[in-house]
């Protein structure tokens, strides 16, 4: 061998080696022809469905996009960190999205608390923030009143679903007294009681107990038994589908066989199978959207997503999708990627058409849409009524 070919073949060698211990450190590579978007999801933990359908969702939005060719030539790509469903996580999984793997925007988390914890990280290193699903009102503008520039939300806001069933509580069921059973360690339960109650007094009703639990408790019998001896023509328990799931259990176990309310945060095929579909027949929540409305574009989106996962998209799924349709929306319109541009681009999202409705992001950056009421019947979502804001 001569010394031009040794030299070469010794060049070659370092330069693998460079390339094995750079691909170690750092995150995922960005390569030239790709745009990463970072998804902080709630992929195990408590509320592990709602993260991997919202995933499931964007992902779907992101191959449609592909298989057109991508924004400018670029393939979209999702880069997911599990955030566990606890906010402290949450707050890990936006750093390393930002600082390893060099996202250009954030998708999630799912629940308000958990976003909560990131606003300050993704406003400190001016990186937009989508949450698809997080409904709390503090999601988008800051204690002090003052619209957060960097975040964004795809979804309706709790002032709404609350009303929702506050009305629905008084006026379709004509309930005349409920008591409400909050979720203490969750901003979202704590915001959607204090709304329910105010609505309900407003619609000439009567609050007669209102019970607290943490998420993570077993035993939800003591609480229930004192609700209990109140009467309540209604119980009104806005929290996720595993304490959902066990409180119901355990209220039709004690002969509460009152209409028991809820929100967003029960939809999952999970209720079922810890409630049992027979104790959640007079059950009724708030949603995003159903799967059983006949509007054609979501009936489009219930196949293409049937045909990629074979599952039927909750409501999770489909704001993931609209989330990432805004997402997409918000690139081409920069045309860049970013961080600021994107932010700018996301702030004048208008008349987007999406499956859970037409988006147009309002100051505060939250669409105003419609909510669907479900009602659960031997394990089934029923679609009882649609209600425009
Ligand atoms: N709205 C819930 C929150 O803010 C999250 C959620 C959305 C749960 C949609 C279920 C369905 O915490």
């Amino acid at each position: 061998m001569t010394r031009k070919w040794k030299s070469l073949i010794g060049i070659m060698l370092i330069g693998i080696m460079i390339a094995v211990v750079t691909a170690g450190c750092g995150g995922t590579k960005p390569q030239a022809k790709e745009i990463l978007i970072g998804g902080n999801f709630e992929m195990t933990g408590g509320i592990a469905n709602f993260g991997q359908s919202t995933a499931n969702g964007v992902k779907l939005a992101f191959k449609e996009i592909n298989s057109k060719g991508g924004i400018q030539g670029k393939q979209l790509k999702l880069v997911v960190a599990d955030n566990k469903s606890e906010p402290s996580e949450a707050a890990n999984a936006i750093t390393k999205l930002i600082t390893q793997d060099k996202v250009v925007a954030v998708l999630g988390p799912v629940a308000s608390s958990n976003v909560l914890a990131t606003v300050q990280i993704g406003k400190d290193n001016k990186t937009p923030i989508l949450t698809a699903t997080a409904t709390n009102p503090k999601v988008t503008v800051g204690d002090d009143g003052k619209v957060r520039e960097y975040v964004f939300r795809a979804c309706f806001i709790d002032p709404f679903q609350g009303t929702v069933m506050a009305n629905f509580a008084a006026k379709s069921l004509k309930a005349k007294t409920a008591a409400v059973y909050v979720d203490n360690s969750s901003d979202y339960s704590k915001g959607l009681a204090e709304i329910f109650e105010a609505s309900f007094i407003k619609n000439g009703g009567k609050i007669v107990a209102t019970e607290a639990f943490l998420q993570k408790d077993q035993d939800f019998k003591a609480a229930l038994t004192k609700m209990k001896a109140t009467n309540p023509d209604v119980i009104f328990i806005p929290a996720y589908y595993q304490e959902v799931g066990l409180i119901v259990k355990q209220a039709r176990e004690l002969g509460m066989n009152m209409p028991l309310l809820g929100t967003d945060g029960w939809d999952s095929p999970k209720l079922v199978e810890i409630a049992g579909a027979a104790s959640l027949n007079n059950g009724f929540f708030s949603n995003h959207y159903s799967p059983e409305d006949k509007d054609p574009r979501i009936q489009k989106f219930v196949a293409d997503y049937k045909k990629e996962y074979n599952q039927v998209p909750d409501a999770l799924a489909a704001l993931g999708y609209d989330a990432g349709l805004m997402i997409i929306d918000a690139l081409k319109r920069a045309n860049s990627t970013e961080p600021a541009k994107i932010k700018e681009a996301l702030a004048n999202t208008k008349n987007l058409q999406v499956v859970t409705g037409i988006l147009t992001l309002d100051s505060k950056h939250n669409p105003v849409k419609s909510a669907a009421v479900i009602e659960m019947k031997n394990g089934k979502q029923l679609f009882k009524e649609k209600v425009n804001p």
